[in-house]
């Protein structure tokens, strides 16, 4: 099934530190976010794909864009102060015939052509669709350095990008959470509260988010096993 991807990358990488965006670290001489868009440009079932970026950086990221040629790219929108935000931007200029739509994070580079399709072929039937793997640590509620309760670990998953939906869905997802100042983490979250269902498919412990330092050493060993 046909789908286009809206790409959030208007963050400023706070936690990561580096003094500059995360899309525009380099990993093995690359810029994150030219991993982020191969994927994409590649896949015949990518329509179209909606970069937002912060306001500063839309030039560059224009200029990013032509010298590469990322032929799938159709706009470049400026994104807001939260994530959430910045998606609904995106949305905003996404086709109505787009088929579904993806919401995939820039900073999450190693994402495969193989996990998209698995994606997208269960959202076609379900309409709502995210990439999880199952949680590995045992987790704890901890308040003022002391457990208050272990989380049975057997019913919980790490959510990843991309999220995979029917448009009008997500949208008035975006627009009741607008609405009503609402803001979540991810963008499921967001159509959880309108009542919807969310399916899960089995992701990739690859398919990490680079968002502290320590994420870039296994991403560099991630690109060096993927070039053999
Ligand atoms: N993002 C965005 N607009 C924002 C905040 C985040 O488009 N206002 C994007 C980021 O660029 C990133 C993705 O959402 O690709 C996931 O967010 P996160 O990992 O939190 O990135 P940052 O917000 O940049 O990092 P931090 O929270 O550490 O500042
Ligand atoms: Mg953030």
């Amino acid at each position: 099934m046909n789908y286009w991807t809206v790409i959030p990358a208007a963050g400023q990488g706070k936690r990561m530190n580096a003094g500059i965006s995360k899309q525009w670290i380099e990993l093995l001489g690359r810029p994150v976010l030219a991993y982020t868009l191969d994927v994409f440009e590649k896949d015949p079932n990518c329509k179209g794909v909606i970069l937002v970026g912060s306001e500063q950086e839309l030039k560059q990221m224009k200029e990013f864009v032509q010298t590469f040629q990322y032929t799938k790219v159709r706009e470049i929108v400026p994104g807001g102060s939260e994530r959430q935000h910045s998606v609904y931007e995106g949305l905003k200029v996404v086709p109505e015939d787009c088929g579904l739509v993806l919401i995939h994070d820039a900073a999450r580079p190693f994402i495969t052509e193989h996990h998209i399709g698995q994606l997208v072929e269960n959202a076609a039937k379900t309409g709502s669709a995210v990439l999880a793997v199952p949680l590995k640590d045992t987790v704890k509620r901890v308040v003022q350095n002391q457990v208050e309760e272990t989380i049975d670990r057997s019913s919980l998953w790490a959510v990843q990008t991309p999220q995979a939906f029917r448009l009008s869905l997500v949208k008035q997802a975006h627009e009741k959470a607008a609405d009503e100042k609402w803001v979540g983490t991810d963008d499921a979250s967001l159509v959880e509260r309108i009542g919807e269902n969310v399916a899960i498919v089995m992701g990739d412990y690859h398919n990490i988010k680079l968002t502290t330092s320590d994420d870039l050493l296994f991403g560099q060993a991630i690109l060096l096993e993927r070039q053999g």
